[in-house]
């Protein structure tokens, strides 16, 4: 982590927590952090919520003045119109939304978004004026074909094409074979592909974007482990998935700074 980016730590709920369960659940996390004296502008918290829970959210921390950033983890490339069930930036950043998940490797497998639709999602997201988390990572077949760096690399770089230089993204780099799997990527591993990933972010974003683009690490991220991947140089946060969903776990990991001499 380089000390001229603020880390980011980002819970993925997936399909997980309807809108009481997320209430009480932030209301948990709030009332954890504060507990522990969390200095948020040392280390920024989101959650990620399913879109029904979102207004929830919303109104807790705007009542709360609470200091958790929230998002979404998907969203429409189109703004409006015949779209059943989608849902447009246009909403999301009416809810407050600072960020949007995009391209995560469930929706790229389950739902088969490929780069192209990526790309659509994260240029509508920018102009909505969300934050896009743009996801890339290889599979364990990508891996023995190619190395770590080429796919996530040649995934970014379509993502980003569309961008203006000094677009305001995150990027988050999740190998597939590490997404709940209970096997995480070493830091040395996350520390290769995320400096191949801020060469991307520089080429197309430009030089002050890759100094202040946060890239983070995700792929069975625990309380355990997440202080090797901070110490790393490019990697600036974690996007948490099962652990996310344990309010002490999640605390725990977004408190890094207090178990890990980083
Ligand atoms: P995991 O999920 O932490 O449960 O591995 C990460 C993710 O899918 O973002």
């Amino acid at each position: 982590m380089a000390v001229n980016r603020v880390p980011l730590l980002a819970g993925n709920w997936k399909m997980n927590l309807d809108h009481l369960q997320a209430i009480a659940f932030v209301q948990k996390l709030a009332w954890t952090l504060k507990d522990a004296s969390h200095d948020f502008d040392a280390a920024e918290v989101a959650v990620f919520p399913p879109f029904t829970d979102l207004r929830s959210v919303q109104t807790l921390v705007a009542a709360d003045k609470l200091s958790i950033a929230f998002g979404a983890q998907d969203l429409s490339m189109h703004d409006s119109g015949a779209y059943t069930g989608e849902i447009s930036g246009a909403f999301l950043a009416q809810l407050d939304c600072t960020y949007v998940i995009i391209g995560h490797s469930e929706r790229r497998t389950l739902h088969a978004e490929d780069d192209t639709v990526v790309a659509a999602k994260t240029a509508a997201a920018v102009k909505h004026g969300l934050v896009p988390v743009v996801c890339v990572g290889e599979t364990a077949e990508d891996l023995e074909k190619h190395g770590p760096s080429a796919v996530p690399v040649a995934q970014l770089r379509t993502a980003l094409e569309g961008l203006d230089a000094g677009a305001d993204i995150v990027v988050a780099y999740e190998p597939v074979w590490a997404i709940g799997s209970g096997q995480a990527a070493t830091p040395d591993q996350a520390e290769q592909v995320a400096a191949a990933l801020r060469d991307v972010v520089r080429e197309i974003l430009g030089d002050e974007a890759a100094t202040r683009t946060r890239i983070l690490y995700g792929g069975s991220v625990k309380s355990s482990n997440i202080a090797g991947f901070m110490r790393e140089p490019n990697v600036d946060g974690a996007l948490i998935g099962g652990a996310s969903l344990d309010v002490n776990e999640f605390s725990s990991i977004v408190r890094f700074q207090k178990h890990v001499g980083v």
